[in-house]
């Protein structure tokens, strides 16, 4: 029951900037009217969803092209040059080929998503995005019936990235999606933070998110999409097979090897950073728990 508020969000809310930013009028209007449900949920949507602060969002990163500390990204990543770039998109595509960034950007409605962020490492934070839906780009390329998948591409560039001299990953970042998820309207493309351009450390100019999937599939600075009609590889699972699989939905039940995944540090808040329970799908159940249905989330973790 703890979790209960958290299923009677619609993804309106969850993605709603006024849910944050206008709560105190949504109290008021709620209290006036004798809407105390409503209040109830404005209070909840506003605990998990108040966006971490635009330092703390922009200095503790995961980007490992760029180092695998905390820092390291902040420090490193103002060397990646983000224009002009361009997203090849192949495969089982009608319109195959390299689209420019800024044509990209001319296509598509950019729309601001509040989302919570939970990383593998147990911490979580919440991030106001831009960006735009991949369902809206896999469209103008045209998705052929036989795909099945899709599969992303971060940079490779030695020169600009030095985290690539150190064999930590099986360079170049690659991750993956079944069509369905890539299809949900919850997994964006995302391109600016805080109304903002995105910030390098973020994933500039070009960052995936799917939000109740663990932090390490969304994929920073996408360079290629690639429509399959088998499941790709991923980079985190060629690694450790064992530790990440090829889902990666936020699961409470399903611990990590070496960790518990039952609950997350919240950062900021320096000393008093919170631990708070994990949900099941990162709070997105309601939205995403149907791609699932019948399926064995501890095997397919
Ligand atoms: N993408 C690339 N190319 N390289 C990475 O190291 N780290 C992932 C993901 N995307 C990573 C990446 C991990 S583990 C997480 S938790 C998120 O980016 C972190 O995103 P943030 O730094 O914007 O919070």
């Amino acid at each position: 029951m703890a979790h209960r508020w958290n299923n009677d969000l619609t993804s309106a809310d969850v993605t709603r900037p006024a849910v944050y930013f206008n709560r105190r009028q949504i109290l008021a209007g709620a209290a006036g009217l004798g809407l105390s449900s409503i209040a109830r949920q404005a209070t909840a949507a506003e605990d998990a969803l108040t966006p971490n602060s635009w330092e703390e969002i922009t200095n503790y990163n995961n980007y490992y092209e760029f180092g695998t500390g905390k820092e390291d990204p902040a420090a490193n990543a103002h060397a990646l040059t983000i224009a002009p770039w361009q997203v090849t998109i192949d495969g089982l595509v009608d319109r195959p080929g390299e689209y420019d960034m800024q044509d990209i950007l001319s296509e598509m409605t950019i729309e601001e998503r509040i989302y919570r962020l939970r990383c593998v490492e147990a911490w979580s934070m919440v991030v106001p995005w831009s960006g735009f839906e991949l369902a809206d780009l896999l469209a103008m390329a045209g998705v052929r019936p036989e795909a099945r998948f899709v599969a992303f591409q971060t940079a490779y560039r030695p020169e600009e990235m030095p985290g690539l001299r150190y064999p930590v990953i099986d360079w170049p970042y690659v991750e993956g999606l079944r069509l369905d998820e890539a299809l949900h309207p919850l997994t964006i493309l995302a391109t600016g933070l805080y109304g903002k351009p995105l910030p390098n450390q973020n994933g500039a100019p070009l960052r995936l998110v799917v939000p109740w999937k663990y932090g390490f599939k969304s994929i920073k600075s996408v360079v290629r999409i690639t429509l399959t009609d088998t499941q790709p590889p991923t980079s985190w699972n060629k690694l450790q097979p064992g530790e990440y699989g090829f889902y990666s939905n936020v699961n409470p039940n399903v611990d990590h090897p070496r960790w518990s995944q039952a609950s997350e540090r919240k950062i900021g808040g320096g000393l008093f950073s919170r631990k708070v329970p994990t949900r099941m799908f990162n709070g997105y159940e309601r939205e995403v728990a149907g791609l699932y249905e019948g399926m064995d989330l501890v095997r397919n973790f």
